[in-house]
């Protein structure tokens, strides 16, 4: 399962993607409106670090919108994958992209008929978000578990990005479950990578050292 950052804070992604270990990233609107900066401005400063997918999602409601939006933020860089909600009107955008050979990312998914019409559509990549599902008292992790069963019973191609990840055990719940990526907020990240044994190794390591008897 590869790792995207869930994030549109481009000190973050700077940050992870030193690590090496993050290869793409995903933004929605909220996340973009959190940073309080032009749209445009901030795609293009994220594909100058990001060589692998970076989603970004349109507003409009309507398929003729979402082309026009999508066509325009697909022209800021070869690698930028145009997010579209799970409606009738986002099918017909991401088929319609599909044939412009443009990739879609179909957000929003909560169901697996919702990620099969997704997928049949020519979606590249399918969202289910597992922590929405979660707060409403409902199984996330389930979700994508069936959706990947779905998909490689029936031999489809698109990618499931498990979202709307809350914490750490979502991330191996996921992995486990069969997502090919998760997008993982900059905070889960920096928890996944610690350990109290780590540090506390770290630590004793470094005392041992200290102490060594003069050879
Ligand atoms: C997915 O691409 C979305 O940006 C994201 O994971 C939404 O998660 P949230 O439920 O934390 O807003």
């Amino acid at each position: 399962m590869q790792l995207f950052i869930d994030s549109a804070n481009v000190e973050e992604i700077r940050r992870v993607s030193a690590w090496g270990a993050v290869s793409g990233v995903t933004t929605n609107p909220s996340l973009i409106a959190k940073e309080g900066r032009d749209f445009v401005e901030t795609l293009v400063e994220i594909a100058g670090m990001v060589t692998g997918p970076i989603s970004a999602e349109v507003l409009s409601l309507d398929a003729e919108g979402m082309l026009e939006e999508g066509r325009k933020l697909a022209a800021v860089a070869p690698n930028i994958v145009i997010k579209v909600p799970m409606t009738a009107e986002g099918l017909k955008a991401a088929y319609a992209f599909a044939q412009e050979g443009i990739r879609t990312n179909v957000t929003l998914v909560f169901s697996t008929n919702q990620a099969l019409l997704a997928a049949r559509a020519g979606a590249s990549y399918v969202s289910p978000f597992v922590g929405r599902l979660d707060d409403i008292g409902y199984d996330g992790i389930a979700l994508i578990r069936e959706v990947a069963e779905i998909f490689r019973l029936h031999g489809l191609d698109a990618q499931i990005i498990a979202a709307s990840i809350r914490h750490p055990v979502h991330v191996t719940q996921a992995a486990l479950a069969g997502a090919h990526i998760a997008t993982v907020p900059f905070t889960v990240l920096e928890r996944m990578v610690k350990h109290p044994l780590t540090d506390l190794g770290i630590e004793r390591f470094l005392a041992d050292w200290g102490n060594r008897p003069t050879p």
